[in-house]
């Protein structure tokens, strides 16, 4: 957690997430932030997306803070993101990802096989919408 990439991570997490909503940056970090899975995509030594995933039990788990650096948004970095980690937790045994997605977000995920479960909600401060995907067995 100490890394020079958690402290890109962070920074991107804030520039893209919560900072434009109006949050300084001690809100960025998550209480469950250190048992969480942290994937970033590193181009020319710069972390420029990342995604986390928070186990909750042994079969399913939350992916989280999702952001891709604005000038590499539409490049299919976030497709890549998401299917890497698909794949480790998947490797690691979990069945299920859940996630909140902001409205803006959604098609986003629907289009990578999420679906919406549960009624809409609004989180700091903005809509959301939790959405959730079955994985495929280990191997498949
Ligand atoms: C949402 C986000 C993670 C997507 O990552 P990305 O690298 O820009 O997405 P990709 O290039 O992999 O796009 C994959 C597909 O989703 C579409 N898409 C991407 N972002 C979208 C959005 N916000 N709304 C609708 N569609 C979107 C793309 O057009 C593309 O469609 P295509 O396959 O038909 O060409 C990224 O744009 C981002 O960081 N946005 C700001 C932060 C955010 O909203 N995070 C999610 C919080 S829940």
């Amino acid at each position: 957690m100490g890394s020079p990439q958690y402290a890109q991570e962070l920074d991107l997490r804030w520039r893209v997430l919560r900072g434009p909503l109006g949050f300084g940056r001690d809100a960025v970090a998550f209480p469950f932030e250190a048992e969480s899975l942290h994937l970033v995509a590193i181009e020319a030594g710069r972390v420029v997306g990342c995604v986390l995933f928070h186990p909750e039990g042994t079969a399913t788990g939350r992916l989280f803070q999702m952001a891709v650096e604005p000038d590499r948004q539409g490049t299919g970095l976030g497709t890549r993101l998401v299917r890497a980690l698909e794949d480790e937790v998947t490797r690691r045994g979990f069945q299920e990802i859940t996630l909140h997605a902001r409205d803006t977000a959604v098609a986003f995920y629907a289009g990578l096989g999420y679906e919406p479960s549960g009624p809409p909600s609004v989180e700091v401060g903005i809509p959301h919408q939790n959405m959730r995907r079955d994985l495929p067995a280990p191997g498949a």
